[in-house]
């Protein structure tokens, strides 16, 4: 377990204390872990299976399953882009093209300076004000791509 740090370690027993059954909290725990370290190794997942009573390879698949944990290292910043129906139906892909030029990044890929990294997202909850996109924990709707440099900016 000599993994985790006391203070990540102190924060996932409390996720597991706010559950009836520890592996209830794994998702909690895993977000505990990348809040910490940008992304969850392999090592990783072996000493928070520990804590939780599971096995690694229980738990990878949950980590995998689960698409904002991030199981290789990401840059600084995570955009999201949603290329769910609604967002698809509008043009989402004016949306990915440009960013794809801009930053010359395709999806599952980070920026030569580590700052941005790519990845397409199921939908982000806001169909209505399609298309979306999130970068780290901020939402950005109904977006045209002259919008974008803008809000690139904000992210160093
Ligand atoms: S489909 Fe993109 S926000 Fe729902």
């Amino acid at each position: 377990m000599e993994n985790l740090t006391a203070e990540e370690i102190e924060k996932i027993e409390h996720e597991i204390s706010l559950v009836p059954v520890k592996k209830a909290a794994c998702i909690e725990a895993l977000k505990v872990v990348q809040q910490h370290r940008g992304w969850v190794s392999d090592e990783s997942i072996k000493a928070v299976a520990d804590l939780m009573d599971m096995s690694p390879a229980e738990l990878d698949s949950v980590a995998t399953f689960y698409n904002l944990i991030f199981r290789q290292p990401v840059g600084r910043h995570v955009i999201l882009v949603c290329d769910s129906i609604s967002c698809w139906v509008v043009g989402y892909e004016n949306i990915r093209e440009y960013l794809t030029a801009k930053l010359g990044i395709q999806y599952g890929q980070t920026t030569p300076d580590g700052r941005f990294t790519m990845l397409p997202n199921v939908c982000l909850g806001c169909c209505d004000h399609a298309p979306a996109l999130m970068i780290d924990n901020d939402l950005y709707k109904d977006l045209e791509p002259n919008q974008l440099d803008e809000i690139l900016n904000k992210y160093a």
